[in-house]
């Protein structure tokens, strides 16, 4: 782990309640197309998963968006389906179709063929990544450690790849709970011993994303995706936790009464709402809608005065909704980091 104490800890500061001079600001997905830097880095290999798996590349473009943003964290280059194949089932990434996994699970021999994640074994070069990101950031800003939550793992194990419905996913909650709830076990445990190897190696703060969440009903995300989410936040307390589950609006009190410090929210929940339903306590992480960078700066500007006015000037880290559109000029991603920092300052 790194002991250099960091000299932007704005994001810490905010995540642990204390009053900060601005609020901090990321990017869920900083890190990838919309840099012209990263796709460059990209075509020098041979393909996004060699990209993954290749730690001095991978801890490059983490930075990237450091140097050439301005932002307030750095967030690990790496994919939420690194799990899924260190525990025996393999993705591709096909451009413009998105992760494809040659083989699924759909029967108890599936799930027999498969084990709990080695991380030292099956899973080192994030580790190896983390650490050097952090040699490199020399404690600039603090770095983002994530996993994907377990119904989200899931559903691509059992799809094969992305789906409007998840139709396979959904219909294996109905017809065969038990066997659901066997692989959500060994996903959960998988991604326990990946969070803390992260941490291990020097991530600050970790994120779980549950994208999703919101295709559940409010029962069934309770029972098959909430319920492993707390066994995470139950495992883990060495740094703190931000839970995003995207679109799981009608549980939003409970997944405040999770073990977590931050709860992420998506540009469809209205601020004010999961401010009352979430509680004081708890620090809140969103939400411009994506779609806003497409905006002129007058308008961004406008979009990000009413976020942070709605929000408030503490216990809030801004960020957008859900990833930043790989098509969104970076000026324009530029524009809202920059009237982040100035309109925030002088909220307080
Ligand atoms: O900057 C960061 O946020 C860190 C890197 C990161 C990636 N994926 C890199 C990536 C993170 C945090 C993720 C998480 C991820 N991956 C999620 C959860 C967040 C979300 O957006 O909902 C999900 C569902 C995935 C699975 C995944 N990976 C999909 C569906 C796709 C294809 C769609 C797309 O965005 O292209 C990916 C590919 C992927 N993951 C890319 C990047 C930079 C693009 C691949 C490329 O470079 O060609």
């Amino acid at each position: 782990m790194s002991d250099s104490p960091l000299k932007n800890d704005l994001l810490l500061r905010t995540i642990r309640g204390e009053k900060t001079e601005r609020t901090p600001v990321w990017l869920m997905r900083q890190a990838g197309r919309i840099l012209p830097e990263y796709r460059a880095v990209r075509a020098k290999l041979s393909g996004f998963v060699e990209l993954v798996k290749t730690p001095e590349r991978a801890a490059e473009v983490t930075i990237q968006p450091v140097d050439i943003l301005d932002v307030d964290a750095a967030i690990i280059f790496s994919d939420i389906l690194v799990i899924p194949e260190a525990m025996g089932l393999p993705y591709e990434m096909v451009e413009s179709r998105g992760p494809v996994f040659p083989r699924t699970v759909r029967s108890a021999s599936d799930i027999d063929r498969l084990k709990v994640a080695d991380i030292s074994d099956d899973l080192a070069y994030t580790p190896e990544a983390i650490k050097l990101v952090k040699k490199e950031l020399d404690g600039r800003v603090p770095l983002i450690g994530f996993a994907g939550a377990p119904w989200t793992i899931f559903a691509y194990m059992i799809e094969g790849s992305g789906s409007k419905t998840f139709s396979k996913a959904r219909a294996m909650l109905y017809q065969q709970p038990e066997l659901a709830d066997r692989l959500l076990q060994m996903i959960t445990e998988s991604t326990i011993r990946y969070l803390r190897a992260q941490i291990e190696a020097g991530a600050d703060v970790v994120q779980i994303f549950d994208s999703w969440a919101g295709i559940l009903p409010p029962i069934h995300f309770e029972r098959f995706s909430l319920r492993y989410i707390r066994q995470i936040c139950e495992a883990i307390h060495q740094v703190p936790i931000t839970v995003f589950a995207k679109g799981a609006y009608a549980s939003i009190s409970q997944i405040g009464q999770l073990d977590c410090a931050t709860v992420g929210i998506d540009w469809n929940t209205d601020i004010r709402h999961a401010r009352s339903k979430i509680g004081a306590e708890k620090v809140l992480q969103g939400n411009l809608d994506p779609a806003a960078l497409y905006a002129d700066f007058g308008e961004i500007q406008q979009a990000t005065r009413q976020m942070l006015d709605t929000f408030g000037a503490e216990r809030h880290i801004a960020n957008l909704g859900h990833g930043v559109y790989p098509d969104i000029s970076p000026d324009h991603v530029r524009c809202f980091i920059n009237e982040v920092k100035e309109y925030s300052s002088k909220l307080r």
